[in-house]
């Protein structure tokens, strides 16, 4: 694409016109070809920043960025393929319960995922604590463990949506994050691109999650949906609540240790709640129709952490090694007592990585054993010096700066409040 034209396109944008998708299919082309420089493509981002995207813009860009690379065909597994995608929250380990749990009840589970930045945790992050895991694997690789163990957690390779790896790289250090049709088609265009024939979207709220508001949450979830449906795949999205950490675990060994107790059916009840609703979500859509108490089921009798330990070993890792312990630990008392109605869930997350658990830069190393485990939650009662959390790190130092996030971060009241679901409703096409 000549530069005029690229200029012709940003001027256009950032007069709050309309780009027709033959343009906007050019331009990402183009630029995945590294035939348009950055600071053009960065303009172009903070015009759509203020401008925003239309329905059919999104739509065109969600394209360019799947056509960028290659779309995986999983058609020949001989199971229904589905996935999970959350917008990423404190404590979130849904996706080391759901993927196993999924492929217990005859589905075929291909999840990409992520790597954590800042406060919020990254799935593979999590998995990588256990010994020997691999997440980096070839497409190839990928099929051979959907085959062994009916589930797969990965990394995204670099032949899916290419464009989006690099606009994505421009928008983190150009302030374009967050903003919906860029985090939308940026999302879709890999679940799209890795050839699930199903998805389920765990669209998080609140003051952990990307979305702290239910309005901005509920159009980021229809805009996904849309994408998802308009590409051919079944596509539906769940707005949950992330105001407080989701289990009592955050970090990257305790929330496996906690994802292994829900896989046998000793789960924090929030977890279980929030992975149910996901998994008869996606049941729902591959056309699985179990008989009633089937998921509970599969969590109860050892079904789903069977394959949990399937699906490890086919990446390398022993599921029977111990995980990684940290040898400082710290707590956190009550300064009255009461009940806890609120925990701050940016507050933990901001605390386990300041303990080592997240990273502050994409090539940054985590602790495995770094993290907070959550003693005592929203509604459940505590006596003045009383542990309500328990800090670790690998790192004695650490401490200072996690505590310093937590100032503040533990409401305690005379009256204990029902606990609430952590569901807030579905969104279909
Ligand atoms: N995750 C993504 O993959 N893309 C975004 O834009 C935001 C979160």
């Amino acid at each position: 694409m000549a530069p005029l034209e690229a200029v012709d396109l940003i001027r256009r944008k950032r007069d709050g016109g309309k780009l027709d998708a033959a343009a906007i299919e050019a331009l990402v082309g183009a630029y995945a070809r590294d035939e348009v420089p950055d600071y053009q493509m960065s303009a172009l981002l903070m015009a759509v920043f203020f401008r925003g995207l239309d329905a059919e813009e999104t739509r065109a860009l969600t394209k360019a960025m799947v056509d960028s690379g290659e779309r995986l065909d999983l058609g020949d597994l001989g199971r229904p393929t589905v996935d999970k995608h959350s917008t990423g929250g404190v404590g979130d380990k849904v996706s080391l319960v759901l993927a196993p749990l999924l492929a217990s009840l005859g589905a075929a589970v291909p999840q990409l995922s992520g790597r954590g930045l800042g406060h919020t945790g990254g799935t593979l992050d999590k998995l990588e604590a256990i010994k020997g895991f691999r997440s980096d694997l070839s497409a190839e690789e990928m099929r051979r463990v959907l085959r062994e163990a009916g589930c797969v957690i990965c990394a995204a390779g670099p032949s899916l949506a290419p464009a989006d790896r690099r606009l994505y790289r421009l928008r983190d250090v150009t302030a374009t994050v967050d903003c919906i049709p860029l985090i939308a088609s940026s999302i879709m265009s890999k679940k799209i691109a890795e050839g699930t024939s199903c998805l389920v979207l765990d669209v998080k709220v609140g003051r952990g999650a990307f979305m702290a508001g239910e309005e901005d949450a509920r159009r980021l979830a229809e805009t996904m949906v849309a994408l998802g449906t308009e590409h051919g795949v079944k596509t539906s999205a769940l707005l949950t609540r992330m105001d407080e950490p989701l289990g009592r675990a955050v970090g990257n060994a305790v929330e496996v240790a906690e994802s292994l107790e829900t896989l046998a059916g000793k789960g924090p009840a929030d977890l279980v709640e929030v992975t149910r609703a996901l998994a008869e979500e996606m049941l729902r859509l591959a056309g699985l129709d179990l008989p009633r108490g089937e998921v509970a089921a599969a969590l109860e009798d050892g079904r789903a952490l069977e394959r949990f330990s399937a699906m490890v070993r086919a990446q390398g890792g022993d599921p029977g090694a111990d995980l990684p312990e940290a040898p400082f630990r710290r707590e956190l008392a009550a300064g009255s007592s009461g009940y806890v109605a609120r925990l701050d869930a940016l507050a933990v997350g901001t605390a386990a990585w300041r303990l080592g658990a997240g990273r502050a830069k994409k090539e940054d190393d985590v602790s495995a054993a770094a993290g907070v485990l959550c003693l005592r939650k929203r509604g459940e009662k505590v006596e003045k010096g009383e542990p309500v959390l328990e800090l670790r790190t690998e790192d004695e130092a650490r401490f200072e700066g996690a505590l310093g996030a937590l100032a503040g971060a533990v409401d305690i009241r005379p009256d204990g409040e029902p606990a609430r679901s952590r569901v807030i409703g579905v969104i279909r096409p």
